[in-house]
């Protein structure tokens, strides 16, 4: 069976879309595909690769419109789960693209630079002992060691979509929490007070960076734990913990939201009397009322369980 690849093409400024056919083989990856169209067809294609066995990273490109590794991803399979046989290929989404499939890291690596992306060994280690920590330990981090910086996450992002200038890429909260979850560390708040100063708690919390990493990391849950190490490290005096924390309160006490004291609670009266106008709004269509009184939700016990039985599950599996 032939299979067409529609590949979007960027030279020098110009954009188009360039249609390539191959036959399929068994076992053909979307990189095999794309390296016998360079070779067999069009040697001004280009793409990046490296290990070819899912482990560097360079390989990772949109194939209708997900965040794929090319050299881990069977053609035969993509062509069953579109149920086609053409396919898009492009670069990876919220990457400047420098040619092709070929997008530029730079950015990305300096924007790691800002969580202080290595170990401050404890005063207890030295060059003669090492910096040794228990199998424990390590298996508290261990999963976050495995990135391996493919940017699937960053393609898929939604918050990296509509701004990147205020949030940081979901694997530098992978990795601030591999730094923050390791006991050789000797200052987590360091980390932790580098990624809510760069958008912790701006997170959409949309998942996409968890059901597209190749590695099956989750970005999204790395983003949760460190909004927790927040509160235990009292770094929590900033309107996403507040507003985190008044959701929580409210939850807890009556089993509903109080949409009119919310945002005094997380921004204060100030920055809240800022925002008279969308309150006024939102009471005209009789969205909110002020002046009616909070009503405790008559599942209130159950939902108090509920609470209780999800911190404990979290405790549990910590
Ligand atoms: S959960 Fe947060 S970090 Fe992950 S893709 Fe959504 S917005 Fe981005
Ligand atoms: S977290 Fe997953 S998707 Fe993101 S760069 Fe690391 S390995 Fe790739
Ligand atoms: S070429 Fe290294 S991960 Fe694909």
């Amino acid at each position: 069976m032939d299979v067409k690849l529609r590949i979007h093409r960027f030279v020098e400024g110009r954009k188009w879309e360039q249609d390539y056919t191959v036959t399929l083989k068994t076992g053909m990856t979307v990189l095999e595909a794309l390296i016998e169209i360079k070779e067999k067809q069009d040697p001004t294609l280009s793409f990046t690769c490296s290990c070819r066995s899912s482990i560097c990273g360079a390989c990772a490109v949109r194939v209708n419109g997900n965040a794929e590794l090319a050299c881990e991803m069977l053609v035969e399979n993509l062509v069953k789960r579109y149920d086609t046989n053409e396919l898009i290929i492009e670069p990876l989404g919220n990457f400047k693209v420098i040619r092709d499939l070929v997008v530029d890291w730079d950015p990305k690596y300096a924007r790691i630079k800002k969580i202080k992306p290595v170990v401050q060994p404890k005063a207890e280690f030295s060059k003669e002992t090492g910096c040794k920590q228990s199998p424990e330990d390590f298996n508290k981090y261990k999963k976050y060691a495995g990135c391996i910086l493919c940017g699937s996450c960053v393609s898929e992002c939604n918050k990296n979509t509509l701004n990147q200038a205020d949030f940081l890429d979901p694997f530098v909260f992978v990795k601030a929490e591999k730094l923050v979850a390791d006991s050789r560390d000797k200052s987590p708040e360091e980390h932790l007070k580098a990624v809510v100063d760069a958008g912790l708690w701006r997170c959409f919390n949309c998942q996409e960076c968890t059901a597209k990493c190749p590695k099956g990391l989750d970005p999204a849950g790395a983003i949760e734990k460190l909004k927790e190490a927040t509160f235990a490290k009292k770094l929590d005096d900033n309107v996403g913990a507040r507003h985190a924390k008044a959701i929580y309160d409210d939850i807890s006490e009556s089993g509903t939201l109080d949409e009119s004291k919310l945002n005094i609670k997380s921004e204060g009266f100030l920055m809240a009397g800022l925002r008279a106008p969308m309150a006024l709004r939102l009471m005209r269509v009789g969205k909110m009322n002020p002046l009616d009184k909070h009503k405790v939700n008559p599942e209130i016990e159950t939902i108090r369980k509920i609470v209780k039985n999800a911190e404990a599950a979290a405790k549990e599996a910590e």
